[in-house]
């Protein structure tokens, strides 16, 4: 079976960005592949979370992985932490990897430019531990969101170095995947760009939320005056909006809406309704199994411990043949 690897970071809980992003893709992919999913914890340490954020975090992914579906029988759910294999790993790609390149991608100089006081070294060669991430099961399929492609562009330049570097055809290239046509953008609330945390907890809508703090956030979601001339051309807000139905609604609901704004005949309220509507039926049976699944700690244990041994044991055998193939004393 081939192998995919995916992950998330340890930065609190789960939204809708996430849910269709990658986690869909997670469901139906650990019924066909031999997949590794995994909480990035060692990726969120470049914002310094106190030990018991960090702490918290790791324990909210896990909850949401298992109440959205993940399970532990079909595929290997581990803490990245708990496979110091890569970090080992990471170092040897860190020997090939240029400073140029590492400060061309996007998602650093996004971080420069928000924030400016905290550009350290982990930030920089954040696409090379994700690079690590991905090797260290020679993973040919990364199920993930459209924000994240051009780190496995670079996934894929720095396993392919390190076969050129030492002769060999040792990692395979892997690519982003997802089963949609596209890679997929969860629009946010705010009327402008993707739902991220970063973007601020009114933008995002968590799957634990609420059914009231749902409709709460929606209805106060960004819009316009409405439409001003018959089938004109959504705004970005308008369209977010038009984007998330499509995601958590049906299709006739969305066509519906559809016709209303190119009539200049949609009333916002009523759009706002049936959108949250939709994402309380979308969220309501995840945020339930959050509720028990988070007063499990046994169960949260086992499911650490049992991912942990299967993902190093795949990610000890890859470093001990990089080791051979590096040169390590064999004497
Ligand atoms: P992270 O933690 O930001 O997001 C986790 C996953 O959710 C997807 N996602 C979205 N997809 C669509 N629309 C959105 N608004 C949205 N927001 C988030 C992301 O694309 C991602 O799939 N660097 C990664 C974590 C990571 C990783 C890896 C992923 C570390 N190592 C190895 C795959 C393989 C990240 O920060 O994702």
């Amino acid at each position: 079976k081939e192998i995919v690897v995916s992950g998330i970071r340890s930065t609190g809980k789960l939204h809708l960005g996430n849910y269709y992003g990658a986690i869909t893709n997670f469901l139906k992919m650990q019924k066909e592949y031999n997949c590794y999913f995994f909480i990035a914890d060692l990726h969120s340490l470049t914002t310094h979370p106190t030990p018991a954020n960090l702490n918290d975090s790791v324990k909210t992914v896990l909850v949401d992985y298992l109440a959205c579906g993940i399970d532990p029988e079909e595929c290997t759910i581990y803490v990245q932490s708990d496979v110091p294999e890569i970090i080992e790993l990471y170092l040897y790609l860190n020997m090939n990897a240029y400073l140029g390149e590492l400060e061309r991608a996007t998602s650093f100089k996004d971080k420069v430019r928000s924030n400016p006081d905290n550009v350290n070294a982990g930030l920089l060669t954040y696409p090379v531990l994700m690079a690590a991430d991905i090797l260290i099961h020679k993973a040919v399929k990364v199920p993930v969101g459209k924000d994240q492609e051009q780190h496995l562009e670079m996934a894929r330049t720095f396993g392919n170095r390190f076969n050129r570097l030492y002769n060999s055809e040792y990692f395979p290239e892997p690519y982003a995947f997802s089963y949609a046509k596209n890679l997929v953008k969860v629009p946010g609330l705010d009327g402008k760009g993707k739902m991220g945390k970063s973007e601020g907890d009114a933008n995002c809508i968590y799957l634990s939320d609420t059914p009231e703090s749902i409709r709460k956030k929606v209805s106060r979601a960004v819009t316009d005056g409405g439409p001003t001339a018959e089938n004109q051309q959504k705004p970005e807000a308008i369209r977010n909006l038009f984007d998330l139905m499509k995601i958590v609604s049906a299709e006739d609901t969305l066509a519906h809406f559809d016709e209303q704004y190119n009539k200049m005949a949609i009333r916002y309220g009523d759009f706002k309704k049936q959108l949250a509507e939709d994402m309380i039926i979308a969220t309501n049976p995840i945020r339930e199994r959050i509720n028990d699944i988070a007063n499990d700690s046994d169960y949260l244990r086992k499911v650490a411990r049992l991912g942990a041994d299967k993902a190093r044991e795949s990610a000890q055998k890859t470093i001990k043949e990089i080791r051979e193939l590096i040169g390590f004393r064999s004497f």
